[in-house]
C-alpha cells in the first residue's frame, strides 16, 4: 500500500513527471535515526549516483530499513541531511519527494484488478484517463504482466503479485525506487527469476536509482553496481561489488559477504602484483588475515604463499 500512496502524491507533484533519470542522485549526508532516544542509525554519508543499484546488505537490526524510510521521509533523521536529485529534500513530505517504495508483503488491493492496482496512485491524484492508461501499460510492460490487467492479487501467484507490486511503483514515474526485501517472502526458483527481472528493468530503465535492501547475498552480488554493508547502524565497509567481494576492507565484511576463510600470514614482502595490499587497511602487529574465497582456490593459495 506504501507504494501506491506514495504514488498518489508524487504524481500531483509534478516531481514524479520528470523523465527518469534526471536528478535521481541520493545523498545521505550524516544521517542519523533515533527511536524514543535511542540512535539505530549512526552518522551516515553516502552518496548514491544516478541510475546505480546500491544494495544494503546487513544482519537483522542494523538500520537498513531504517536507512530506506529517512530517504523515503517515513521517519525524520535526529540529524544529518538527506538529498535527492541535489535538492535537501529532508523537510519534504514523502509524497513531494518522487520516489517509491516496494516492500516485502507487496501489499496489493486485494478487491482491486492488477489494472486498478496499479493505476490506484494516479487516479487517487485526479490524472487525466489517457494518462492513466499508458502509464499502466508502461509499468505492466516494464514487468512483463501487460496480459494480465484484468486479474485479482488472489488469482496471481507471489512473484506474479511483487512484478505487479513493482508496475505500481513505477506508474508514478519515480526517480528513486527504494525496495525493502521485495524478494524475501518468494520461493528461492522465484527469486532467481525476478532478479533477473529487476536486472532487465533497470536496463529499460537506466536512469531510476535503486536502493535495494536485501538479506539475500546472491541478490546484491548479481544485482547491484555497488554494496553497502551495515553493521550496528554504522556503515561497515561499501565498494563496488566485485571489489568488495575479492577485496573485502574487513573481517566483517570478509565473512558477511560470501564465504570466506580467514588464514593469519605474515606479513614480509609485498610482491609487485600485490601492490594494492598497501593501500589496504594496515595489517595488526606482523599478521595479516587473508581472505580466501572458496571459489579462487589457486589464486588464493598462491596469494598466501607469496605474502
Ligand atoms: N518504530 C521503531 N521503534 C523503535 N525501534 C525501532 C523501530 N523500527 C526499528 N527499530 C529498531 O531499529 C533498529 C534497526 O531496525 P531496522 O528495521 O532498520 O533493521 P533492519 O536492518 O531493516 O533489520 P531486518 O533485516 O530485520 O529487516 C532495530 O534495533 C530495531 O529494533
Ligand atoms: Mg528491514
Amino acid at each position: 500500500m506504501t507504494s501506491a500512496v506514495l504514488g498518489a502524491e508524487a504524481a500531483s507533484t509534478g516531481v514524479a513527471a520528470q523523465t527518469i533519470g534526471a536528478n535521481s542522485t541520493v545523498r545521505f549526508d550524516a544521517v542519523t535515526v533515533a527511536y524514543r532516544g535511542a540512535i539505530v542509525l549512526k552518522p551516515l554519508t553516502l552518496d548514491v549516483a544516478a541510475g546505480e543499484i546500491l544494495a544494503m546488505i546487513g544482519p537483522s537490526g542494523s538500520g537498513k530499513t531504517t536507512a530506506l524510510r529517512a530517504v523515503a521521509g517515513f521517519v525524520r533523521p535526529a540529524s544529518g541531511r538527506i538529498h535527492i536529485g541535489g535538492a535537501d529534500v529532508t523537510d519534504l513530505p514523502p509524497y513531494e519527494r518522487g520516489l517509491a517504495m516496494v516492500v516485502q508483503n507487496y501489499a496489493l488491493f486485494p478487491h482491486m484488478r492488477v489494472a486498478d492496482n496499479v493505476a490506484f496512485g494516479l487516479k487517487a491524484r485526479g490524472a487525466a484517463k489517457p494518462l492513466i492508461e499508458e502509464r499502466v501499460d508502461d509499468a505492466l510492460r516494464v514487468v512483463g504482466m501487460q496480459k494480465f490487467l484484468k486479474r485479482y492479487p488472489r488469482e496471481l501467484s507471489g512473484g506474479q503479485q511483487q512484478r505487479v507490486a513493482i508496475a505500481r511503483a513505477l506508474a508514478v514515474r519515480p526517480r528513486v525506487l527504494l525496495l525493502d526485501e521485495p524478494l524475501s517472502a518468494l520461493d528461492a526458483q522465484i527469486r532467481r527469476t525476478m532478479v533477473e527481472e529487476i536486472a532487465r528493468l533497470h536496463v529499460d530503465l537506466p536512469g531510476l536509482t535503486i536502493l535495494y535492501v536485501t538479506h539475500d547475498q546472491s541478490e546484491a552480488l548479481t544485482l547491484a553496481d555497488r554494496i553497502a554493508i551495515l553493521k550496528d547502524g554504522a556503515l561497515s565497509a561499501i565498494g563496488r561489488t566485485s571489489d568488495l567481494y575479492r577485496r573485502p576492507p574487513n573481517r566483517f565484511a570478509a565473512e558477511f559477504l560470501g564465504r570466506a576463510n580467514l588464514l593469519p600470514v605474515s606479513w614480509r614482502e609485498i610482491p609487485a602484483r600485490m601492490e594494492w595490499l598497501r593501500s589496504a587497511p594496515a595489517p595488526t602487529d606482523s599478521w595479516w588475515r587473508a581472505t580466501r574465497r572458496p571459489q579462487a582456490r589457486v589464486a588464493s593459495s598462491a596469494f598466501v604463499r607469496s605474502i
